[in-house]
C-alpha cells in the first residue's frame, strides 16, 4: 500500500525538489498540496506547484491555496533567496490546471478526517495553515499518522536572524501552536532543523549526476565561474527547469560565503517523511520564543527535561547525506528519464 501524504509547501527552490522527490517515489501517494505563503506569496506558491505538476506530467493532484498572511504578523517573503517567482531562474510554463475550491486549511482537515491514522503530513514552509487547521480540528495530531516538519534551529545558528530559521521566523505564533498541539500526538513530530538540513549540501556534481541519470544532454555542467544567471540547455525539461532554479540557490549561498552549493532542507524532510529510518532522532521538548527582544521566533529545545514537560518532538540529530543524495539522484533521475525519453527530447 502506498503512503498517503499531504504536502504543505512554500515553493521555493528546495520545496520544488521536495515535490519532485515525492512525485518520483512510487511508494508516495500525494493526496493534496497546500500552498503556504513564505518564500513568496501563497498565490505564487500555488502557481509554482501547479506548474511543477505540469512539467512532471502528473495526474490530477489537488493544489489548495493557503492563507495570505501569517496568523499574527504581516507576511515577509524572500525573493532574494528564491528568485522573483520563488523558483530561481526557472521560467516554468503557466499551468492551466485549476486550483482547488477548498482552502489549504480545509484540505488539511478533510484529508486527515478521510484517512484517520493513515496520513503523513509534511511541512516545508511556515506552519500557518496547519496552525489554522488545528484551531478548527484540534484532533489533527491524533488523526495524522505522522508529521514531519522542516523548521527551526537548535544547537545551530539561524539563517534569518542569528537564532531564527526562516520557516519559524515567518510565522512564529503558528509554529508555537503546532508544537504545543502535537504534544498530544500518539507519535511525536519529526523535526528537520537547520542543524541537520545544512549538512545536506547539493553541489554542481550532484546536478550533473542527476542529469546523467536522466539521460539528459548536453551534460549539465554548472560552474561557479559561469556568468550569474546562465541558463540550462538541458534537453530534459525537468532537469532544465530544476537546474535553472538551483543555480540561483548556488549563487545565493555563494553570495553569503557558504560556497557554491545549496542546502537542500526540504527534499531531505520529504525523504524522511517517506523513510524515517534515514534519520537519527532524539526526543526533546520544543517551544518557540514569542517575546524576546533579540530572540523572538527562536526555537528552543529542552533535551533533558529541565522544564518538566513531556517531549513533543523527535529532532533529527544525524543522517547520511551521501545516502540521501544517492536516493534522490536515482529516483528523480529515473523519473525524469521515464517521463521524457531521449527520443522525445532529442
Ligand atoms: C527553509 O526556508 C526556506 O527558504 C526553504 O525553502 C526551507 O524550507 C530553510 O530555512
Ligand atoms: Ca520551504
Amino acid at each position: 500500500m502506498r503512503q498517503k501524504i499531504i504536502v504543505d509547501v512554500d515553493t521555493g527552490i528546495d520545496d520544488s525538489l521536495a515535490l519532485l522527490y515525492l512525485l518520483a517515489s512510487p511508494e508516495a501517494e500525494i493526496v493534496g498540496i497546500a500552498s503556504t505563503a513564505g518564500n513568496v506569496s501563497a498565490e505564487q506558491v500555488a502557481a509554482n506547484n501547479l506548474a511543477w505538476l505540469d512539467v512532471c506530467r502528473a495526474p490530477a493532484i489537488e493544489v489548495a491555496l493557503g492563507a495570505a498572511e501569517p496568523v499574527a504578523i504581516p507576511l515577509r517573503t524572500t525573493e532574494d533567496t528564491h528568485g522573483p517567482h520563488g523558483v530561481g531562474y526557472a521560467d516554468l510554463p503557466k499551468s492551466a490546471r485549476p486550483l482547488s475550491d477548498r482552502s489549504a486549511v480545509q484540505l488539511w482537515i478533510d484529508s486527515a478526517r478521510a484517512h484517520p491514522g493513515e496520513l503523513v503530513g509534511l511541512c516545508t514552509g511556515p506552519l500557518t495553515n496547519l496552525a489554522l487547521a488545528l484551531r478548527l480540528e484540534p484532533g489533527l495530531p491524533r488523526l495524522l499518522r505522522r508529521l514531519v516538519i522542516m523548521g527551526g534551529a537548535f544547537n545551530h545558528p539561524g539563517n534569518t536572524t542569528p537564532t531564527n530559521e526562516w520557516n519559524v521566523h515567518v510565522d512564529p505564533e503558528a509554529a508555537k501552536e503546532v508544537f504545543d498541539a502535537f504534544g498530544a500526538a500518539p507519535r511525536r513530530p519529526i523535526v528537520c532543523a537547520l542543524d541537520i538540513t545544512e549538512t545536506i549540501e547539493m553541489f554542481p556534481e550532484h546536478l550533473a549526476a542527476l542529469a546523467e541519470r536522466a539521460g539528459s544532454l548536453p551534460p549539465e555542467l554548472v560552474s561557479a565561474t559561469d556568468p550569474a544567471g546562465t541558463r540550462s540547455a538541458a534537453a530534459n525539461p525537468i532537469i532544465r527547469h530544476f537546474s535553472d532554479a538551483v543555480r540561483f540557490y548556488f549563487e545565493f549561498h555563494q553570495h553569503y560565503d557558504q560556497g557554491y552549493l545549496a542546502h537542500m532542507h526540504d527534499p531531505f524532510a520529504a525523504a524522511v517523511a517517506l523513510d524515517p529510518a534515514l534519520a537519527v532522532l532524539r526526543p526533546a521538548t520544543v517551544d518557540v520564543e514569542l517575546t524576546g527582544t533579540l530572540t523572538r521566533a527562536t526555537t528552543v529545545a529542552d533535551w533533558s527535561g529541565m522544564w518538566g514537560r513531556e517531549p513533543n518532538a523527535d529532532i533529527v540529530i544525524g543522517t547520511d547525506p551521501a545516502l540521501f543524495f544517492d536516493r534522490l539522484i536515482t529516483r528523480v533521475g529515473d523519473f525524469a528519464r521515464a517521463l521524457y525519453p531521449a527520443e522525445e527530447v532529442r
